[in-house]
């Protein structure tokens, strides 16, 4: 007999905070009154106005350029390409920068000049600016750069992701916009996708419980103030799969992983009241995400409740023709995607914007588009730009915003660094005394570049004269830290961008080897050039040769060696882990992380980051921890092919953590019911640390192939010296629940297993 349920993936157990947090947070950010004032709004637009609601141009459309085409800088708003696009057109959207960092007044000025016609009553609403802050204000010079999420998501803390939220909203109103392009829920499950740092990881419950706190960080828990602004969840969905690895090619994502892995952290995220979301560039099982009318009006809008409204991403209906050949003409492009469910086309140059308005204008005059789904799209957007508050009188936003870029911003930076870094071999060798002299060599050790990736004041973030005054490389770091005298530089090889690659060679080795004899321990820095997107493809997920081999000229040398991975993706180094005394991995920390690692190696600080991914160990056998039963047999015989290098959820601590008293407190069952589940975590060293608590389910039998375990609930705690702490999980009927074969959420009776760490007990599902 199966036990029908709903289409609900309700996560119950664990994380106090957040669900709190989501409790608190209403569905419905909107009012009768400003429903009410939408209405009469949109009773006095034209159908031009209307469209030009629904397109959103980048900035540079509207600055001022010198003769040869370059723009002026410091920026300037051009007010006649202001007064084209905006008040003749009717655009309602703006975005961007992407070739620089612009400091505070410049964006003031900015602002001046994007809401100048709704000010001055020339246009019928107001601009809607959204920018990528998607690790800090990373286009505004001197703003507070976190890791990136996929650092975050190592901390495995959603208190920290809702106040990096927080802190991020507020330095972006500091900055005089509403509106982040952030946070990305797309699942960390394609390694070599150049992406993947940009995800939460490839955990559908740690993705949505994250990406929840940070939904609520962005939107505020009670309603959006001046504080606050709109997020965005991006990319809807199924953009981070791509088979080939590329950016923006072809998934195939079987229905039941669509359910049960990609969907489930956006539809946490519209529960918890994200305003906006912006829709897959790629192409899922043949169609693009801008057509797909039963995810995005079915699913997303109509199942899902999702109030708010939905962006296209760069050039998208332009896409649907010139690239995924689903649309015969721009038009066609155009009325097939905004018939899918698109409210706003992320244009955004001149002269395509001016085109994208006539044709749409065209589509709805012939009927292609109903007025009534014209009007949805724009009711849509008019509620979000009343809901951040748009309407209410401008004022120069930077001065109330006294905290942007200090002290308290710059402290949970780095605590935000401290909890992601995370250890996955130590020796003994750590933590590292200060009196040792330490070499700091590799690629990625001495730039900040390195510790902050794309994203950060440009687009690919790899330009060294925006890095941040005052904050450190590795190297600079760790000689704050220990002072010079113990510290020598080599190079050792560098890595960089070659024909669209990237690529890396040796820098002097006898320099290198002659330091290294100098020292007591190499620290070596290996790693990724800052790229996203397109210009971060790669054609293996294994580290590039000379980067392996300074790694082993490192070994050869008999210092001890701790191995730090500044990356974004999880590359293969099977062949140099073993010789290493340690290893750290510190994903992209931000502008913190030197000093981060500085702390945590020489062990002021002790290591609490947990892996948000499985590490692999081999570039052709990628497989997640929640893998099926026959990926993982006869371990003695090499036909496992679940081998990863670490495991989802695994990281080391200076202390240890013993477990004990997993109890259930009843072994059985029934629907609607919960069970209680606890376990006495005891810290058994002699320091403090932190551990994340993991409860994992495992399903006996199933009538489809069950996961070997699934990630159920996790919490994170603070153990003292010997102290030793209950935590407690309620596991309810719809935890068990799976996509079945017939297309729907069931739950079947049977045995079950919940294990947290190497405890496990059984229960039945009556
Ligand atoms: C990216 C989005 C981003 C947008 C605006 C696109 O190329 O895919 O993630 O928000 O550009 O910068």
């Amino acid at each position: 007999m199966k036990i029908m349920k709903t289409r609900m993936v309700v996560f119950l157990a664990g994380l106090l905070i957040s669900s709190s947090l989501i409790a608190q947070n209403k569905k419905s950010l909107s009012t009768p009154e400003i429903e009410a004032q939408i209405e009469a709004d949109l009773a006095k637009m034209s159908v031009e106005e209307k469209v030009g609601q629904t397109c959103q141009i980048t900035l540079d459309v509207l600055l001022k350029k010198d003769a040869e085409g370059k723009l002026i800088e410091p920026v300037e708003i051009d007010p006649a390409k202001v007064q084209e696009a905006i008040v003749e057109y009717g655009v309602g959207s703006v975005l961007n920068v992407g070739w620089k960092t612009l400091s505070l007044e410049e964006w003031e000025g900015v602002m001046e000049g994007v809401h100048a016609p709704y000010q001055s009553k020339d246009a019928k609403a107001p601009i809607l600016y959204g920018i990528d802050a998607i690790h800090g204000v990373n286009y505004t010079v001197g703003g507070t750069l976190f890791p990136q999420e996929i650092g975050l998501a190592a901390t495995w803390n959603p208190r920290l992701a809702m106040q990096f939220g927080q802190a991020t909203a507020y330095e972006t109103r500091a900055s005089g916009i509403h509106w982040n392009f952030s946070p990305v829920l797309d699942l960390g499950r394609q390694p070599l996708w150049s992406r993947t740092f940009e995800t939460l990881g490839e955990d559908p419950l740690l993705v949505s419980e994250m990406g929840k706190a940070i939904v609520c960080g962005y939107q505020g828990k009670g309603g959006i103030n001046s504080e606050h602004v709109a997020a965005c969840m991006k990319h809807f969905v199924g953009y981070s799969h791509p088979s080939s690895g590329r950016d923006r090619t072809p998934a195939w994502i079987p229905e039941k992983y669509m359910q049960e892995l990609y969907l489930p952290p956006f539809k946490a995220a519209v529960e918890a009241g994200a305003l906006t979301v912006m829709i897959n560039s790629g192409v899922v099982n043949g169609i693009p995400g801008h057509e797909n009318y039963e995810l995005l009006t079915e699913t997303l809008k109509n199942e899902w409740g999702f109030e708010g409204f939905a962006v296209s991403d760069w050039e998208d209906f332009i896409m649907l023709h010139t690239v995924h050949r689903t649309a015969a003409t721009l038009k066609e492009g155009i009325i097939n995607a905004i018939n899918a469910g698109v409210d706003m086309s992320m244009v955004p140059l001149a002269p395509q914007y001016q085109e994208y308005c006539k044709l749409m204008i065209e589509a709805v005059n012939e009927g292609s588009i109903t007025p009534d789904r014209l009007d949805d799209a724009v009711r849509r957007i008019l509620r979000v730009k009343y809901i951040v508050g748009l309407y209410e009188k401008r004022m120069n936003q930077a001065k109330k915003y006294v905290d942007f870029g200090s002290e308290k911003m710059h402290q949970l930076a780095l605590e935000s660094a401290l909890e992601s870094i995370t250890l996955l071999e130590n020796d003994g060798v750590l933590p590292l005394k200060k009196s040792q002299k330490v070499l700091v060599t590799g690629p990625t050790s001495n730039n900040l570049i390195f510790l902050n990736g794309a994203w950060t004041h440009t687009w690919q973030g790899d330009n060294p004269l925006f890095n941040t005054k005052g904050r450190f490389s590795v190297r600079e770091a760790i000689e704050a830290y220990v002072g010079t005298e113990n510290v020598l530089f080599s190079q050792g090889a560098e890595v960089y961008m070659d024909e669209g690659f990237e690529a890396s060679k040796l820098s002097d080795t006898e320099d290198f080897i002659s330091k290294a004899e100098e020292s007591d321990v190499i620290l070596l820095c290996l790693g990724e050039f800052p790229s996203t997107e397109k210009p971060g493809d790669i054609r293996s997920l294994n580290l590039d040769s000379a980067q392996i081999e300074l790694a082993k000229m490192a070994y050869a040398t008999g210092k001890p060696v701790v191995l730090v991975m500044i990356e974004g993706r999880p590359r293969i180094i099977r062949e140099i882990v073993d010789d290493a005394s340690a290893i750290v991995q510190a994903y992209l920390p931000g502008d913190f992380g030197g000093e981060a690692l500085a702390q945590l190696i020489y062990g002021e600080e002790n290591f609490s980051g947990k892996l948000p991914y499985t590490y692999q160990k081999y570039d052709g056998q990628i497989e997640f921890y929640d893998h099926p039963r026959s990926v993982a047999r006869h371990k003695a015989n090499h036909f496992d092919a679940f081998d990863p290098q670490w495991e989802f959820g695994y990281g080391l601590s200076y202390t240890t953590f013993e477990y004990s008293n997993l109890t259930l407190d009843k072994n059985t069952l029934t629907e609607g019911d919960s069970i209680v589940i606890t376990v006495d975590v005891t810290n058994t060293g002699s320091r403090e640390g932190k551990e994340v608590v993991q409860l994992y389910i495992s399903d006996h039998f199933a009538s489809m192939t069950p996961a070997v375990k699934s990630l159920n609930a996790f919490e994170k705690v603070t153990l003292g010296a010997k102290d030793k702490k209950t935590v407690k999980f309620v596991l309810a009927t719809e935890d068990l629940q799976f996509y079945g074969r017939d297309d729907e959420w069931i739950c079947e009776p049977g045995m079950f297993s919940a294990t947290i760490e190497t405890l496990s007990a059984d229960f039945e599902l009556k």
